[in-house]
Formats: C-alpha cells, sequence, structure tokens
C-alpha cells in the first residue's frame, strides 16, 4: 500500500528553530515506521517562499528575495539533514515545477467558476499571512490592533480573485461526517467544524499591494494569495497537474501532519480547493502542539528561540528527537527545558534502555565467549516478556495511525521496564553457576526482546538503534517488522558490547 505523509512547507522568513524540528521528527518518525511495515512511502517536505512576509524579511536582510530565499531555504534543507530527515523530496514554491502546478490549479479553479475577481477590504496580518474579521481583534493600549494569535493586523483594501469558499460549506460538513477520522486530534475537529458551521465566507486568494508571489494567470496586477500557492506543493511535488505520472499513485495524501496554527488552512481550504479542482482530499490532517521554552513563547525579540543544530550538538540528536516525542502527548502543546531532557536522558536512555542491553551483552560477552547463545525451555516468565516485546508492533502501528506518538513510545517502555524486571528475577549473573544452560537460555530471550525493542525504536531513534542492532548481530537487511519472524542465528559472533547512550557504561560496571 502507498503511505504519503507531508510536512508543512517552511517559511523562509527566518532561520529554522525548534519547532520547525518537531513537525520534520514527528513526520520522519511515521514515515520510517511505515517503511518498515513495509509500505509504499513518499514522504514530502520544503519550504514556503512567496508572500508579503518573505518578501518584508528579504527587504530587511539587504537582499532581492530570490537571492534571500535561496539562502534560507537551504538553512531549512541543513536542518533536515542534520535531524536525519528521510524525506524523499524537498519542494521550493519559487521551483518551476511548482510554480507551473499552481498555475495549472488556479486555471483549473478559474475554469470551474469557483474563482471570481471581486474586492477585499479587511484586516490583514502579515505574520499569519491570515485575514481576519473585525470582531477577531484586540486593541493593545497604545492603539495597535492585533489577531487572535497576537501578530499586528493592517487594513487592506485592495481588488482580489476570491474563491467561493462559502459554496463548500455543505461538502466540507458531509466529508466531516462521512469520515470521523479526517481531522485529528478530536478536539481540533471539532474545532473546525464549529468554524464550518459559523459559515464561510468566501476567501481572498490573490494579492495586488506587492509582487512576491506566483503571477496569477492573465492578470499580471496580481499574484496568488500565498496559502493558495503554498497548499499546492502538495499535489504539485507529484507532478500535478499531470495525473498519470508514476507518483501520483501516493495520491491522496495519507497524512498531512501540521501544527495547530495552520489547522484550519490545511483542514477547510485546501480540501475545498481539492473539490473545486475534482481531486480527492487527503485522507487525515492531524495539528500537533506548540513549544514554549521554559515557559515562555518562543521570539527573537526575547532571545529565547532554540536553534535545532545547538541542541543536536550538545546531547546528540536521538536523544533530541526521542525528548520531543516523549515528553508530551502528541498533539499537546509541551515546554521545552535543558533539565527535562537531561532528566529524560538519565532515566529512559541510559537507565532504563541503554542498561538493559549492556547488562545482558556484557553478559554474553564475558560467559558465552560472546556468541549469541541458543535459545532452551521457556517458563512461563519467559513466554510472557517475549509476548510483551511480540505485540509490539501490532500496538505501535495503531498508535502511529492515530499519530499517538508518545502512547507509542509508552507501549515500548512497559516492554523495556518489564526486561529490566525479568534480568533482576532472572538474575543470569548468578546462574552461571548453578545452572548454566538456563543462564543462556535467559541471555537469548533477552536479545531477542531486545532486538524487538531495538526494531520498533528505529523510527525514533535511528542511528542509536541501528547501533544496538549491530550490537545484536542483526543483519542490516534484516531490519524491519517482517524480519522479525525470522529468528536470528544461534552462535552468531557479536561485536564486544559498547554503550549506545553514554551514562549506561557507568550503570552496567556498577551493577553486573
Ligand atoms: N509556511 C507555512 C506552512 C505552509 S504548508 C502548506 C508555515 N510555516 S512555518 O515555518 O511558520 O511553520 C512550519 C511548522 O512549524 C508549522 O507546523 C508550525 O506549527 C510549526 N511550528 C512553528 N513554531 C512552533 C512551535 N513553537 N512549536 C511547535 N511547532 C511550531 O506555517
Amino acid at each position: 500500500m502507498t503511505y504519503y505523509v507531508t510536512t508543512p512547507i517552511f517559511y523562509v522568513n527566518g532561520s529554522p528553530h525548534i519547532g520547525h524540528a518537531y513537525t520534520a521528527i514527528a513526520a520522519d518518525v511515521i514515515a520510517r515506521f511505515k517503511r518498515l511495515d513495509g509500505e509504499d512511502v513518499r514522504f514530502l517536505s520544503g519550504t514556503d517562499e512567496h508572500g508579503q512576509k518573505v518578501e518584508k524579511a528579504a527587504r530587511d536582510a539587504g537582499l532581492d528575495p530570490q537571492a534571500f530565499t535561496d539562502r534560507v531555504s537551504a538553512e531549512f534543507r541543513t536542518m533536515l539533514t542534520t535531524l536525519n530527515i528521510s524525506n524523499d523530496d524537498f519542494i521550493r514554491t519559487t521551483e518551476p515545477r511548482h510554480k507551473a502546478g499552481a498555475t495549472a490549479l488556479w486555471e483549473k479553479l478559474f475554469a470551474a467558476g469557483d474563482i471570481y475577481l471581486g474586492h477585499y477590504e479587511g484586516f490583514y496580518a502579515v505574520r499569519d499571512e491570515d485575514f481576519y474579521g473585525e470582531d477577531d481583534l484586540t486593541t493593545l493600549p497604545d492603539g495597535t490592533r492585533i489577531a487572535p494569535t497576537g501578530a499586528p493586523v493592517e487594513w487592506v483594501r485592495e481588488p482580489n480573485y476570491l474563491f467561493r469558499l462559502s459554496a463548500y460549506q455543505d461538502r466540507l460538513l458531509a466529508h466531516y461526517e462521512a469520515n470521523p477520522d479526517f481531522v485529528g486530534p478530536a478536539g481540533k475537529r471539532n474545532e473546525m467544524l464549529a468554524f464550518i458551521r459559523g459559515g464561510l465566507n468566501d476567501l481572498s486568494v490573490s494579492r495586488s499591494s506587492f509582487r512576491w508571489g506566483i503571477p496569477v494567470p492573465n492578470d499580471p496586477d496580481h499574484v496568488m494569495y500565498v496559502w493558495l500557492d503554498a497548499l499546492a506543493n502538495y499535489i504539485t511535488a507529484l507532478g500535478y497537474p499531470a495525473e498519470d505520472t508514476a507518483l501520483w499513485r501516493f495520491w491522496p495524501a495519507n497524512l498531512h501532519l501540521v501544527g495547530k496554527d495552520i489547522q484550519r488552512f490545511h483542514a477547510i481550504y485546501w480540501p475545498a480547493f481539492l473539490m473545486a479542482a475534482g481531486l480527492p482530499v487527503p485522507r487525515r490532517i492531524f495539528a500537533h502542539g506548540w513549544w514554549t521554552i521554559d515557559g515562555a513563547k518562543m521570539s527573537k525579540s526575547v532571545g529565547n528561540v532554540v536553534d535545532p543544530h545547538d541542541l543536536v550538538a550538545k546531547y546528540g540528536l536521538d536523544a533530541v528527537r526521542f525528548f520531543l516525542l516523549r515528553e508530551v502527548p502528541f498533539g499537546n502543546d509541551g515546554d521545552f527545558s535543558h533539565r527535562a531532557l537531561v532528566s529524560r536522558f538519565t532515566t529512559e536512555l541510559a537507565n532504563d534502555l541503554g542498561n538493559l542491553a549492556q547488562r545482558f551483552l556484557s553478559l554474553i560477552a564475558k560467559n558465552c565467549g560472546g556468541l549469541l547463545p541458543e535459545a532452551g525451555p521457556r517458563t512461563e516468565a519467559d513466554s510472557e516478556l517475549l509476548a510483551a516485546a511480540e505485540a509490539l508492533p501490532a500496538s505501535l502501528r495503531e498508535k502511529i495511525d492515530r499519530q499517538a506518538l508518545g502512547e507509542a513510545i509508552e507501549d515500548v517502555w512497559r516492554v523495556i521496564r518489564a526486561g529490566n524486571a525479568y534480568i533482576d528475577h532472572q538474575a543470569p549473573w548468578a546462574l552461571r553457576r548453578t545452572d548454566p544452560p538456563r543462564m543462556a537460555h535467559v541471555l537469548r530471550v533477552l536479545a531477542d526482546v531486545q532486538r524487538i525493542i531495538a526494531t520498533v525504536l528505529l523510527p525514533f531513534m535511528p542511528a542509536s538503534m541501528d547501533r544496538m542492532l549491530d550490537q545484536l548481530g542483526v543483519p542490516a537487511d534484516q531490519r524491519s517488522f517482517a524480519a522479525l519472524s525470522v529468528p536470528l542465528a544461534d552462535a552468531t559472533k557479536l561485536p564486544p558490547p559498547q554503550g549506545i547512550f553514554p551514562k549506561m557504561v557507568e550503570d552496567t560496571d556498577a551493577k553486573s
């Protein structure tokens, strides 16, 4: 089966920060999970380079917009590399393939009679690239009017093309009703439904007061509204308007992963555009929450913006990937602090996971000549632990399909904790003298359990779990869920044990 997952395309008005890293890492975990599960996966990311906000950022930097976006788009690509993101494609909205596809989409909507020339008069927030009604706004003591997002608004009065969004209200509602999983989490779905039920106004889809955008076909005074341009990336990257390409098999997308701030664009405007173009709508749109930093909103002026490169340099990539998905339930807001990251690392990666591996691997090295022991007759305790581990791929699949990434991690940790309790109870270091065959068997059970744990954690911490599978002697081409049904060969020579997460080495020495 095909599985198409996307990140939002990043605005290039500023450098990447932890919020961008979060969206990308979550999508990467899902893409990697689906690949391990044998699906035909397409994973897209990219940069959103047009619009007033980017034009202004370029001006402030004293650069021509194309030169500016080239520079910042490259920073996002570098971020994806640093984070070990496995995207198959990276689309930039300034690329010819995107401009051609977005133009074709416009023409389709125009030909369908869903775009017409009108007039927009109202408030606009450049920071959000969004329109607001008078009722949405708050006036600050200094007279500035701000949107609910905190972004200052300006009054805009210009001829605009409008998209007949109002005509799609009923179809959208019917789609939501027929597809209860269309939008997640559930609270967001209700928010979207309330918004649609509140009545949809036609949406301004062009701007004529600046130039940095895709020209509206046959009307060079206008550029396309940046959100219509940007949303189209999900299909232009598959070759739209051509629908007979090999890549088109991935449409409709299985999942658009987005932050909660941009849910409405994806869950209301985008499906309406697609319906107007006669195209199927995505299967699911899931919104994650936002990170604050030590309790405060991240902002350049406060100077608390967390750079993902600094974090990775300080703690190692997989600790960062793990922390972001482990610390808060996916879908909720979270607060980042270095203290919380270090504490998760120590208790869960070093003590729970790292320690479990190190404890039995060092015993295999010392007592079994470094050869993977053979399995013997099973006790109830053995069967119970093995069954808990064997259940992981299916239980994780169910959670990944709900984007419950934190719950998926918790499932694995239950088994890791059970593994540590098992080794405490079985005390293989004592069996060495009393019952060597039983010791060998206990170590084998632990190796089999650890193999499953490391395999299901590969999507979360690819490099460290690959190292852990190296330690267990699992061949590189046998790291998938399907391969788990093939037992490891008895007497496989294991490499000398090496700590995966630095602290576990100390712990192991203390205990064994
Ligand atoms: N360009 C639009 C998306 C267009 S998709 C067709 C955009 N870009 S963005 O760069 O501003 O945001 C990209 C993603 O980063 C969004 O999903 C957004 O929610 C996420 N985050 C930005 N700041 C964030 C936090 N502080 N915390 C978590 N995620 C945040 O929106």
